[in-house]
């Protein structure tokens, strides 16, 4: 039986995360999640962990694969920090990497073989639009645009096997880490949100909704793709 089985989502607890596990509750699926920290509200069973942390991430993981039957896999957790070009570290570089790319590739081969036992997969990267560049922003330009290369590799790898991988990459969406990264008194973050086409941000459930058509049965012919969730903003910054 498929439908017992559990989507794994990293970073759950709040914004994206936390839309795609309500989604999925409310659809009568089964979640577990990964966050560093205790929420009382989340819907589902909750590990705790800083995925960061090498350590702790492989004992989530290998605590996740004793206690829950995955077949779906969300690469959700990231993390950005913008440092123009002559201002980037070394630390920023490892700290973006790490949480974007390494943790996927960890989640990713921890589900793989109980995917595999079953015939069946879903896999879903969350990118972004910046990785078609964003000023200011480029170690996680380059972090978003590997996880294409990662989802585009795995997909033909996979692809004979009932496991599908895609992309979601998504505009601003208004989250804990957005506000964070662009604060909305600077100029440049009402900048951000006036370049987009439709003229606002997005929200949770829009991304959600995405990723839970990666996620169904009924997308087992899709494979290797990026949907942009950006109102516009990947076709152009201007309506004009
Ligand atoms: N918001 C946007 O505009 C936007 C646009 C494009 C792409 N994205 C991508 O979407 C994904 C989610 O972003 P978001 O905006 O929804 O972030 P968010 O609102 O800040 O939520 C991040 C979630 O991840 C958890 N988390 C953060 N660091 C973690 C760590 N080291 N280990 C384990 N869990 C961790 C947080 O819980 P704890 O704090 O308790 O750990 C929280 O549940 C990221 O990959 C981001 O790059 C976001």
């Amino acid at each position: 039986m498929i439908e017992d089985r559990f989507t794994l989502i990293t970073g759950a607890t709040k914004g994206i995360g936390r839309a795609i596990t309500e989604r999925l509750i409310a659809s009568g699926e089964r979640v577990v999640g990964i966050a560093r920290s205790a929420d009382p509200s989340y819907p589902a069973p909750l590990v705790l962990a800083d995925l960061s942390d090498k350590v702790a991430r492989a004992q989530a993981l290998s605590f996740v694969m004793e206690e829950y039957r995955v077949v779906r896999l969300v690469n959700n957790a990231g993390f950005n920090r913008m440092q123009p070009l002559g201002d980037i570290t070394i630390d920023a570089y490892q700290e973006i990497f790490d949480l974007n790319l390494s943790v996927t590739i960890d989640a990713t081969q921890a589900v793989l073989p109980g995917m595999q036992a079953v015939g069946f997969g879903r896999i879903v990267n969350i990118s972004s639009r910046s990785l078609l560049g964003r000023p200011g922003g480029s170690l996680y330009s380059a972090a978003k645009a590997a996880l294409v290369g990662l989802t585009r590799s795995w997909a033909l790898e996979l692809a004979t096997q009932g496991i599908t991988v895609n992309c979601v990459a998504p505009g601003p969406i208004r989250t804990e880490m957005f506000e964070k990264n662009n604060p909305p008194n600077l100029q440049r973050s009402r900048a951000l949100v006036a370049a987009i086409p439709m003229s606002r941000m997005g929200t949770t459930d829009e991304v959600a909704a995405a990723v839970a058509y990666f996620l169904s049965a009924e997308a087992g012919f899709t494979t290797g793709q990026t949907l942009f969730v950006c109102g516009g903003a990947s076709i152009s910054q201007s309506r004009f």
